[in-house]
Formats: structure tokens, C-alpha cells, sequence
């Protein structure tokens, strides 16, 4: 059943983004497993300062070497511009970010990979329809790694690799590596999610659509006897101890009623990116804070909605006081300065302005609580002035 349904969420990206897609329980998980895949250890890969510590974790578990390089003001990602020449020949690759849906500079980035032959990895956990030049974002560079969390709140994730050899060398590694759910934490999962909602209605219709999806298909795939002697016994490593606490359950892979759920999210896709589309053209038209906009040209649908704003951190104070709203994905201090001391490479100890103005006056505002930073955002600045 798991197998069927990891095929119907495969057969999307292979429709969308012209790749088949290999489902990891989560995006840190699947980092590792491109980290593993495409890079020795000791290799250098350049990377914004502004995104998730997870991702960098999940480098540092494969014993591959975040190189931090500052970035462009206008997007928030890498500036293509001031990644320094011996930087670039040490490397072996470039990991673009995406900040909150804006694009990379990803063309350019792609012929800096072409020239120095870096391998391009794409991380869109904050991208959902996202594009540059009449280009999607996941399909430019060699492999991209999704996240079903940011947009569907749902566990997982997918690896989409261009070469479709490296298909199996990394299902392998995911079998070996990963967990999966027991019956009775699958039930559960179902029980807990349908409890909330109360609604037995609900229950019965969304078991009819997964038996009509699984009607027809083939009988699950047995995994091989060695596949399963090794799916429990996970080795110790590292990345355990790391990915672990900031998700026991980073290497567990979704139960199948969850992996049903991502697979009716998404083909319920383009609703779902208009309303956000919908909901960010509202808060851009309402919000007088000086939004930021990427200075290459780019389509972005936006997570959230990054701000230029003096007064962040005061808002952002406020709103939690007051309306018990926190606000999310706000990068501070920026990673370069997070990992200085832990990691001995000279470049990790320099200083990125751009990086640090970026985490002192960013405000990324998600338009779902749009009032009420609208209202907090007018009292801080009437208070200000
Ligand atoms: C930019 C970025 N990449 C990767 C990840 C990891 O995704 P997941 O939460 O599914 O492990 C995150 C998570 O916050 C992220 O922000």
C-alpha cells in the first residue's frame, strides 16, 4: 500500500518537474541522504548562512563541509556575485536555499556549477511553485529535495534526482537507514488526526478514496529479505544525535494515511497555490512595510512574506505578548556565526554583512495572521514616532 501510494506522489514530480521523486520521512533526512549520495567526505559545499540548522546538521552528519558565502539583500539567498574565486575551485558543491519561495539566482548558478563542475542542489522545502526565467525552480540543478511540511504540514518529503541511476543507490541507503511505522502507530496516527476533527463522515470518505486510488494498482512491492533485516537496525551514528534533537522522529518515515493526505494535497495543488497566491497579494496590498523583492527576475510563491522592517524585533515581540502568535522562520544570527566556533574552517569565522543586516531587520510575515500584525505592526510604529 505504502509502495503504491509513494508511486502516486512519484508520478506528480515525474508530471510537474519532469523527475521521479524518492519519498524520505523528512527533508533534513532526505539532505542527508543527497549529502551521502552525491558527496565524499571532507567535500566543501557553498551555502547561504540564512536557512535551516537542520540542513547544515544533515551536512555535517554525511562529514561534508558547510562553506558559508554572504548573501544578496534583494532575495535573501546567495549572491552569485561575491562567492570568492578559490571558494568556488575548492568546492565540490552549491546548495541553493530559496528563502521563504523566493528563487535563487539558479541560471547563474547552474553555469558557476557548469564551469567549476560543483554538483547544484536545489533545497526547496520553501517552495511550492516557484520559477526564474520561465524556469521551475527544482528542475535546474542535479538533485532537489522537497519538504511536505512548510505548505501541507504534513511529515516527509522527496529527493528528485536528474540521473535516475542514482535512484536506487539512494532507495537503497533509505531503506537501510530509515524506520517505518508499526500497525498500531499507523491506527493511531488515523484515530488521533480524525478525533480532533470529530467527524466519522470525514473517516469513511477519506478510506473510499484511498481504496479507489489503490483499486487497480499492483500488490505492494515485497521488500527483499535483506531489506528487511536491515530496515530496524539503524546504525549509530553521528547524525543521530544531531537530526535527532530537532525531531526524534526525523528518520521515521509517514504512516500511510499520511502519505494518502500528501498525495490528496497534492492533487489539489493548484488551489492550493492560488489561495496562498491570493492571501500574499492581499497582505502586499494592505501592509505599507517595504517588502523585499528579488532584483533578478523570478516568480515566487511565497511562504511567508519577507519585510524590511527597523522595528522586527519589537513586532515580533508584541505579537507573541499580546496575540500569542510567534512568528516563524526569522534567521538569527545566521549560520556563519552559529557554526564559527564548532567548525574549523577560516571561512566559517568570516564576517557576512549582508547576512547579518538580512537576521537584524527581516521580518517574514505569514499573511494567515495578517490582521493581527497589521494592527501590531501600526501600534509599534505610532509608538515609535
Ligand atoms: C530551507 C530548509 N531546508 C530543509 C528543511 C528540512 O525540512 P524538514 O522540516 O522536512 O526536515 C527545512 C526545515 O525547516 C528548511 O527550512
Amino acid at each position: 500500500m505504502r509502495h503504491n501510494i509513494c508511486q502516486g506522489i512519484s508520478d506528480y514530480y515525474l508530471r510537474n518537474y519532469g523527475r521521479e521523486a524518492l519519498v524520505v520521512p523528512s527533508g533534513r533526512f532526505g539532505m542527508y541522504v543527497i549529502a551521502m549520495t552525491f558527496f565524499h567526505p571532507g567535500a566543501r559545499v557553498i551555502i547561504s548562512p540564512i536557512t535551516c540548522k537542520t540542513v547544515i546538521y544533515a551536512l555535517l552528519s554525511a562529514s561534508v563541509l558547510p562553506v558559508f558565502v554572504d548573501i544578496d539583500l534583494s532575495s535573501g539567498n546567495i549572491d552569485v556575485t561575491k562567492i570568492p574565486r578559490d571558494v568556488l575551485k575548492s568546492a565540490t558543491g552549491i546548495i541553493t536555499t530559496n528563502l521563504y519561495g523566493t528563487p535563487d539566482n539558479a541560471l547563474k548558478i547552474k553555469e558557476l556549477a557548469d564551469s567549476y563542475e560543483l554538483v547544484m542542489v536545489e533545497d526547496c522545502a520553501h517552495v511550492i511553485d516557484s520559477s526564474v526565467q520561465g524556469n521551475k525552480i527544482g528542475t535546474i540543478g542535479d538533485v532537489a529535495l522537497f519538504s511536505f511540511k512548510k505548505f501541507f504540514h504534513l511529515k516527509g518529503g522527496v529527493i528528485c534526482a536528474r540521473d535516475v541511476r542514482l535512484r536506487d543507490r539512494m532507495e537503497a541507503f533509505i531503506w537501510k537507514e530509515c524506520l517505518f511505522p508499526q500497525l498500531h502507530q499507523e491506527l493511531k496516527r488515523v484515530a488521533d488526526f480524525f478525533r480532533k476533527r470529530n467527524d466519522v463522515c470525514k473517516l469513511y470518505q477519506f478510506v473510499q478514496r484511498m481504496k479507489t486510488f489503490l483499486r487497480g494498482k499492483e500488490v505492494e512491492r515485497k521488500p527483499a529479505a535483506s531489506e528487511l533485516s536491515r530496515k530496524y537496525t539503524i546504525p549509530q551514528l553521528a547524525y543521530h544525535s544531531f537530526l535527532a534533537l530537532t525531531d526524534p522522529d526525523y528518520h521515521v518515515f509517514p504512516t500511510v494515511a499520511e502519505l494518502f493526505r500528501v498525495l490528496l494535497k497534492l492533487e489539489d495543488i493548484l488551489q492550493i497555490i492560488n489561495r496562498i497566491n491570493q492571501r500574499n497579494a492581499t497582505l502586499l496590498a494592505k501592509c505599507h512595510l517595504p517588502v523585499v523583492k528579488s532584483r533578478y527576475e523570478s516568480t515566487a510563491c511565497y511562504m511567508v512574506v519577507p519585510y524590511f522592517c527597523e522595528q522586527k524585533n519589537k513586532i515580533i515581540q508584541k505579537m507573541l505578548v499580546d496575540k500569542k502568535i510567534p512568528t516563524w522562520y526569522t534567521y538569527d544570527p545566521p549560520l556563519n556565526e552559529v557554526f564559527a566556533n564548532t567548525l574549523n574552517l577560516p571561512r566559517l569565522n568570516a564576517h557576512l554583512p549582508a547576512a547579518r543586516e538580512w537576521c537584524d531587520k527581516i521580518l517574514p510575515i505569514n499573511p494567515f495572521y495578517m490582521r493581527e500584525y497589521l494592527a501590531t505592526i501600526n501600534d509599534v510604529l505610532e509608538s515609535v514616532h
